[in-house]
């Protein structure tokens, strides 16, 4: 047993049972064409459900030009509000708490994912450059494009769209949100100063560039109210082309703007597993942004990134978090909490299943018992 890992916590208007929660996690098994999630979808976070867990659904695009990749969830559309109430009533029948994470790529898209074939949205018309690849609708490798510069009077549609969005996933019947903020996609782009190049209101100072962010914060806090919201951050990520050269001012503003709201939490990613769903990194001499940014934020602080039970238990007992996300090991260990409660081995997790596919690599790991009596 780890003792701080499962001792209960309050989180927003929740008592969670424990503190390991399912970091959201694109798989890329939605409907086709509606985008929609069905009823594989459910299976697999009813297997990852437990009664007072918190389950964070993945990155899902609030507009048709927020894609990047196939066969991701929407929270846009009708069919996708009633493909995502069979994951919630499924969640809750099993006494799980299920967030939904909002999602806008960006320049992390290609015009093969956009209305009408048109260029991806951004900031700035700055493409992601060096080696980095994208796969196109139709599966080939290509290069990413230099994305189309917003002009300013889109950028609160966009907000609005948050907001649309938001009010989607209360008819979902989920309960809260997460923003994501994270990992090189648009807020993010917004935030650091390469990918804006703005000279609005929205680009230049530390405090124009927060704006976005804070914006659709707003939005989604006016839906929900702020203790049903999360914002995901990673200071120091280097995921999909990002990465500010000196993160610490811009990161302070945006969290100390944050910690007004009294948000349910904040999700720090650590820098040493950005990019985690491309490849396995773990550099060790990174800055840690739950140490870093725990004097700073006010709140519940959610930690992800390279843990395993001791590292999240120790995070927790040493106070640098107060509860922490799991990706990789909670996609082969559906049980997970149980597991690292009982000190029971895990299940590697095979990642070319990671994107794409059906019950392989998703809904086909065993619990422990199961594999116990097989
Ligand atoms: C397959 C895969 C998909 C991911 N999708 C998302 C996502 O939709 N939203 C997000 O914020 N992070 C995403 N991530 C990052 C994870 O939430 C998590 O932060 C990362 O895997 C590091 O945690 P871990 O070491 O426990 O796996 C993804 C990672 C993986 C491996």
């Amino acid at each position: 047993m780890l003792p701080a890992l499962f001792s209960p916590l309050k989180l927003g208007p929740f008592e969670l049972a424990h503190r390991v929660v399912l970091a959201p996690l694109t798989r890329m098994r939605a409907e086709p064409g509606t985008l929609a999630p069905h009823v594989l979808n459910a299976e697999y976070y009813a297997q990852r459900a437990t009664p007072g867990g918190l389950l964070i659904a993945e990155a899902s695009p609030v507009l048709p030009t927020g894609f990047g990749n196939p066969n991701v969830p929407g929270i846009y559309s009708g069919a996708q509000v009633a493909g995502w109430k069979r994951v919630t009533d499924a969640v809750h029948a099993k006494g799980g708490i299920i967030f939904l994470q909002l999602w806008h790529v960006g320049r992390v898209s290609h015009s093969s994912y956009q209305p009408g074939g048109a260029l991806p949205l951004a900031p700035s018309a700055v493409a992601i450059g060096g080696d980095l690849k994208t796969m196109t609708a139709d599966g080939k490798v290509a290069s990413y494009e230099t994305p189309r510069a917003l002009v300013t009077e889109e950028i609160p549609e966009i907000v609005t769209a948050y907001r649309r969005a938001a009010h989607n996933a209360v008819a979902a019947g989920f309960d809260g949100v997460e923003i994501h903020g994270a990992n090189g996609y648009l807020i993010e782009q917004f935030l650091q100063s390469h990918t804006n190049q703005r000279t609005d209101r929205y680009g230049g100072s530390i405090e124009h560039r927060t704006r976005f962010l804070l914006e659709v914060t707003q939005a989604v806090v006016d839906v929900w109210g702020a203790d049903r919201v999360g914002v995901r951050l990673s200071p120091y990520g280097i995921a999909n082309g990002s990465g500010e050269p000196d993160p610490m001012p811009l990161y302070t503003r945006a969290v100390e703007a944050l910690n007004s709201f009294k948000l349910a939490y904040l999700h720090l990613l650590e820098p040493r597993s950005s990019g985690a769903g491309r490849a396995d990194v773990d550099w060790r001499n990174v800055p840690s942004a739950m140490v870093l940014f725990r004097p700073i934020w006010n709140g519940v602080l959610m930690a992800a990134g390279g843990f395993v039970g001791d590292t999240a238990n120790a995070a927790i007992a040493d106070g640098y978090a107060d509860v922490v996300a799991f990706g990789r090991y909670f996609i082969s260990n559906p049980d997970l909490p149980r597991r690292l409660a009982h000190g029971f081995p895990l299940t590697p997790y095979h990642r070319p299943t990671f994107y794409g596919g059906a019950e392989k690599g998703y809904t086909d790991y065993p619990a422990y018992d199961e594999m116990a009596e097989a």
